[in-house]
């Protein structure tokens, strides 16, 4: 409760001080306002470590949205943002999550690169739980992973999917290669509307992204997320945050109402903040694809030493 009180605080403050600026390439984070960022990373990334709970932690809780295309985002409570849903036409549900369980390459058991740890292995059958028929959230009809590496065919999105995949009888998608992560969002903005079109009967449609965590942020953003949670580095040790991002129509204006809610897998939530930052000078990290990442706070107190020329103060 205290977490949804505070994130519905958050995304209200930064809603109005954002105001909607669309991405630009910032390169690494610049010293000037680093202090203040840290700051609003530190508090958030604490709440969320220390009162992470299984369940949809903010359903229906009030929210952020912005009009695609809108200079600036606007706040709706949650009775607006449930109105929009009862009112809407097509629903596009779009949920990313990262890849499955590992080792990182310098731990004592490091996981090798296209597989997974047995825990996530789990994983991958609890999402075949959560988002199947009966679960906690709308059934996704597509599936998408990051492209195979060449001579492999496998990688840990895909073992994430592959339970799920196999329930639904669904094919995953890995058209996509982790470079062209804006191709991929740039497609499935495009396509909400024929995906409403394709079964006209079905009011709400669904797509499950699984990546890996460096880019999910940006992807967020190239979505139209500019919450502090999609600007924000993906903490290594998170496993388990679903970002939910549902886009909401009338009468087929072509016009979509975007809100953003934080979910959980509801298998296994962060017991501590993990201090590696892979994602520090990963050729995958937002800022590659001009697109803003606050420093999480694990990247400052996970008791990692300094990489070259990095200084967290
Ligand atoms: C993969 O997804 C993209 C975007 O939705 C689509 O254009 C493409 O046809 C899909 N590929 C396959 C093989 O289904
Ligand atoms: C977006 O939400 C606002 C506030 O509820 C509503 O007035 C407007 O009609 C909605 N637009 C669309 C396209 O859903
Ligand atoms: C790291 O710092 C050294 C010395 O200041 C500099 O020459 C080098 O270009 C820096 N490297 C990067 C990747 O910024």
């Amino acid at each position: 409760m205290l977490w949804m009180a505070a994130e519905s605080k958050s995304a209200l403050q930064e809603s109005l001080l954002l105001g909607g600026q669309l991405p630009s390439r910032h390169g690494r984070w610049q010293e000037s306002s680093r202090a203040l960022r840290y700051g609003a990373a530190a508090a958030t990334s604490l709440l969320l470590v220390a009162l992470m709970v299984p369940g949809i932690l903010s359903n229906a809780r009030c929210g952020w949205s912005a009009r695609e295309g809108d200079a600036r985002p606007s706040v709706f409570t949650a009775e607006v943002l449930r109105e929009q849903t009862a009112e809407a036409e097509c629903i596009v549900n779009i949920f990313l999550v990262r890849h499955c369980d590992k080792n990182p390459p310098w731990s004592k058991d490091p996981t090798p690169k296209t597989i997974c740890k047995a825990e996530g292995l789990f994983r991958g059958q609890n999402l075949a739980r959560v988002f199947g028929p009966g679960g906690s959230f709308p059934v996704p009809r597509r599936l998408y992973a990051r492209q195979l590496a060449e001579g492999k065919f496998a990688n840990r999105d895909l073992f994430l999917l592959w339970p799920l995949a196999q329930r639904l009888g669904v094919m995953v998608n890995t058209s996509f290669s982790e470079d062209d992560m804006l191709g991929l969002a740039e497609a499935l903005l495009a396509e909400k509307e024929a995906m409403c079109d394709a079964e006209p009967k079905r009011r709400e449609h669904s797509v499950l992204v699984s990546w890996k965590h460096c880019s999910i942020p940006a992807l967020a953003q190239a979505l139209g997320c500019h919450a502090d949670r999609c600007t924000t580095c993906w903490d290594d040790g998170d496993f388990e945050t679903v970002l939910w991002l549902k886009y909401t129509t009338l009468a087929r204006s072509g016009a979509w109402n975007l809100s953003f809610q934080l979910g959980s897998e509801e298998f296994h939530p962060p017991t501590r903040v993990e201090g590696y930052r892979e994602c520090y000078g990963s050729s995958v990290e937002s800022s590659n694809f001009g697109l803003p990442c606050k420093p999480p706070i694990s990247w400052m107190t996970g008791g990692f030493p300094p990489r070259p020329n990095e200084s967290f103060n």
